[in-house]
């Protein structure tokens, strides 16, 4: 069946190269961007049609996906880790009752549903170095706990009603197009504009503190190659471990000093968000991901730092 696709939280950073990827995968007029304001943002809301959802209002969402016989919704609105903790409430209504929406309007109109799942579902009683795909997971920020209940609902929605759904557990994503939206791992995407500006970047995760992240293709890729697997070989589809890289801060700096040698980190911590990085693994297994859909990353943070830096260049028009 030929795809007609909804992607919710269509602006954030996912979303603004995401959508682009589906377009150029399944037609523009074949993707539907949407998020809760209209923002300018030209490559997403010019390039196809856009609506504004709110995705606590059921009713819109369902319009909209009758309005384009919509079969495919990619679920992305979400609140991050580091504003959920400042916000739990906001977070638990936005991630569980947005995506029971999804999921609800999924049975009733028979869509596919992607949406990501996060490192955020493990906490600190998971083994932290090749964390399994199965394992203990006991998250201590309401961000993991919203993640750890929606890969369960997916799981539900799949056992009990035939749902497809698929999902993958992202790392920090690091990209140029669009800025992260209030995570955890953010630290990784803004050390490269400030290292251009100013040359320096003040961190507020620790040194040694290792994260897994991935370069943005990477993640466009696992999110179209999933979309589209062969529903058979698939065991584990709410979600994924997929993994690419693991870094801390100085490392992270040592690879763009490199590029920039005068480059200098210092460090002034958040412990909120100190306190999350600590909770979570330092590395992934993604086994049963390149077992079970052939997922293999591209970028390690040699090739992704180089990129990094030339598309933040060119830019800026620097
Ligand atoms: P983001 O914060 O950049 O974007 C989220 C988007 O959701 C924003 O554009 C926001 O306006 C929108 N939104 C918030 N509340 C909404 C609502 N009520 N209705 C409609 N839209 C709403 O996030 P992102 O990084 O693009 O993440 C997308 C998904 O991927 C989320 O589920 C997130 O948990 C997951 N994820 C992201 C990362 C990462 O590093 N970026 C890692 C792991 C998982
Ligand atoms: N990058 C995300 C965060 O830090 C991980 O899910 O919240």
């Amino acid at each position: 069946m030929k795809k007609r696709i909804l992607i919710t939280g269509s602006l954030g950073q996912i979303g603004t190269e995401l959508t682009k990827h589906l377009r150029g995968i399944y037609g523009n007029d074949k993707v539907v961007a949407s998020d809760m304001v209209k923002k300018d943002v030209p490559e997403v809301t010019e390039t196809g049609a856009f609506e504004v959802i709110d995705v606590l209002d059921s009713k819109r969402l369902a319009d909209v996906v009758s309005k384009y016989k919509i079969n495919t919704i990619v679920h992305l609105a979400a609140i991050l880790s580091g504003v959920g903790e400042h916000k739990p409430s906001l977070a638990y209504n936005v991630n569980l009752n947005g995506l029971y929406h999804v999921l609800e309007i999924a049975r009733e109109k028979e869509c596919q549903v992607f949406t990501p799942s996060s490192i955020a579902v493990f906490g600190p009683d998971t083994p932290k170095d090749g964390t399994p795909q199965n394992t203990i997971m006991r998250p201590t920020t309401m961000y993991g706990v919203t993640k750890v209940a929606g890969e369960l609902l997916c799981d539900y929605y799949f056992k009990r009603f035939g749902v497809d759904t698929r999902g993958v557990r992202f790392p920090g994503l690091v990209s140029y197009a669009a800025l992260p939206g209030g995570g955890t791992t953010d630290y990784a995407v803004h050390i490269f504009y400030d290292a251009l500006e100013k040359q320096a970047y003040e961190s507020f995760i620790a040194a040694g503190t290792y994260m897994d992240m991935m370069y943005m293709p990477d993640a466009l890729h696992a999110v179209s190659s999933l979309m589209e697997a062969n529903p058979e070989k698939l065991v584990h589809r709410n979600a994924f471990n997929v993994a690419s890289m693991s870094f801390e801060p100085e490392e992270l700096a040592a690879e763009i000093r490199k590029h920039i040698p005068e480059f200098e980190v210092t460090y002034n911590i958040d412990p909120v968000r100190q306190a999350i990085a600590e909770s979570w693994p330092n590395s992934l297994d993604d086994t049963c991901a390149r077992e079970e859909w052939g997922w293999e990353p591209k970028y390690d943070i040699s090739s992704m730092v180089s990129d990094m830096l030339e598309q933040l260049k060119k830019k800026q028009g620097k």
